[in-house]
């Protein structure tokens, strides 16, 4: 089916698309006209004319916005979900919020004092939102609220992002870079790259009366550097940030196969008086579909690396899971969630798969069959259910675009193993120093106004423009 939408003003024009896709997930949603359905909104100052066109009828509202923006925003959102509400007969659990970061709009009604039921209202009537998810999202920005209360503004983050991996997974949209033999020979460049970067927000970090509170060492695959490499950035990092501020050190070690004793002596080295909290991400327990979105491993080297990561005494491990891969049903997925909770890892984060135009996914979809989305909606209740019987809580959660069913990804934690560094990205209320390629720093000043630095994607172009050679 092909859907088609037109306006004559930028206003809302993200919305408009966002809601119209969120209701059509399988059809072609583009600006023009011609669609088998189309819908048109004009704007004549205040007043709002929406049409929605299909070939046997067209219907037609009209309201008027007012003066807040936001408020604006909202009234035109929902006048446009009530017209696709009567024409297709659903409705979506997070209503009108396109928004990846939920938690957002609930921080300032926390901070007015609001109370659970007048949030509730507020969320349900402004927004849409399905009781379920208004429930979840109150107490996950209460969990995020008690612990980012807790820090000083001059708190920060330093990510440092290694974009390369053993190979690329179906899903992945991640300007992430296979280790071929040419990636290899750039990785010693890569490293001193970093570490020229990294001198660079040092200073930044001082001047700016910074203090860096969390790390993230993402990509990608961090490990692929190998272990001197690794060495010479903690080295280079311990010599320039102080110790006692640093609450929590962040590794992606995601795929176990990029995983290896001397990694783990080391970082377990680190790991005697400061807290790094390991990501060991098996996305699935069943390795057909590990085979199916390319990863080079198996459950058992999940449950190895586990074992391997308990040995030298890692308490704060994190394990991603993936609801809704290709070929997965509603057993594939229990039995991951079962098989991950036999583990214990300190967190699970549960993501929706989201199906993303820069990912191989795209091109190969329809080789596959997906859950639909009432089945996806159950099993995040399901999940929520039976994360939080086993003494888990719900601490952070963001949205994708193009997410099956438009649903949520959810950060799950035993109490005391939160991520701070997931917070505080979703909070947007504290820097983030990122080095790296593709990597994006974030400065937050006054009046909330933030400005992202955004550097190169690719490995070769950001060593060149490092250190100022010719790859
Ligand atoms: C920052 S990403 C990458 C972490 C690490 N490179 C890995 O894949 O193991 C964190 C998580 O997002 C999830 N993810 C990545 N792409 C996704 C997609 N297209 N849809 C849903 N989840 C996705 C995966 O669970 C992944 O572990
Ligand atoms: S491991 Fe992560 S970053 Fe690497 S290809 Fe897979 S999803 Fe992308």
């Amino acid at each position: 089916m092909r859907i088609t939408y037109f306006s004559n003003s930028q206003k809302f024009l993200y919305d408009f698309q966002h809601i119209i896709r969120a209701f059509y997930p399988s059809a072609e949603v583009k600006f023009g006209h011609g669609g088998d359905i189309h819908f048109e909104a004009y704007f004549e100052e205040m007043k709002v004319v929406l049409k929605i066109q299909t070939q046997h009828k067209t219907v037609q509202k009209e309201f008027v916005l007012v003066s807040d923006e936001h408020e604006s925003k909202r009234i035109f959102g929902r006048n446009l979900y009530d017209l696709l509400k009567d024409e297709t007969k659903r409705e979506l659990p997070w209503g009108i919020l396109t928004g990846i970061r939920p938690t957002k709009i609930v921080y300032p009604l926390l901070e007015q004092g609001l109370n659970d039921e007048q949030i509730y209202n507020f969320l349900q009537k402004e927004y849409y939102i399905s009781d379920k998810k208004s429930k979840l999202l109150l107490k996950v920005a209460k969990n995020e609220m008690d612990i980012l209360n807790k820090l000083e503004s001059s708190s920060a983050c330093l990510y440092i992002g290694i974009p390369i991996c053993p190979t690329k997974c179906l899903y992945c949209s991640f300007s992430c870079h296979e280790i071929t033999r040419q990636v290899k020979s750039l990785i010693g460049m890569y490293t001193d790259s970093l570490i020229c970067e990294l001198e660079k927000a040092y200073q930044k970090i001082e001047e700016n009366k910074n203090r860096i509170v969390a790390i993230y060492f993402g990509g990608g695959s961090p490990a692929v550097l190998g272990i001197e490499n690794i060495k010479k950035i903690f080295t280079n990092l311990f010599e320039n940030l102080e110790r006692k501020h640093i609450q929590e050190i962040t590794f992606e070690a995601g795929r176990p196969d990029t995983i290896d004793e001397k990694l783990l002596q080391y970082l377990s080295e680190i790991n005697q008086d400061l807290n790094v909290r390991l990501c060991i991400n098996p996305q699935t327990s069943n390795d057909n579909t590990l085979k199916i979105i390319g990863r080079n491993h198996s459950f058992e080297d999940i449950k190895r690396a586990f074992a391997q990561a308990y040995k030298y005494g890692f308490k704060n491990i994190n394990s991603d899971v993936i609801l809704g891969l290709p070929g997965e049903d509603e057993n594939d997925y229990k039995r991951t969630i079962d098989d991950v909770l036999k583990l214990s890892p300190a967190s699970i984060t549960v993501h929706t798969l989201s199906i993303k135009r820069a990912s191989l996914l795209r091109f190969k979809w329809n080789e596959y069959k997906f859950m639909d989305e009432e089945t996806v909606n159950n099993l995040l209740d399901w999940t929520q259910y039976i994360l939080e019987e086993h003494g888990y809580i719900p601490y952070y959660m963001y949205r994708q675009k193009n997410m099956i069913g438009n649903f949520e990804n959810v950060g799950y934690c035993k109490r005391g193993f939160e991520g701070l560094y997931n917070m505080m990205i979703m909070q947007e209320k504290h820097n983030i120093y990122a080095c790296g390629a593709k990597a994006v720093s974030k400065f937050v000043y006054e009046g909330d106004r933030i400005e992202r630095v955004f550097n190169p994607a690719d490995i070769k172009l950001y060593i060149s423009r490092m250190l100022s050679v010719d790859v």
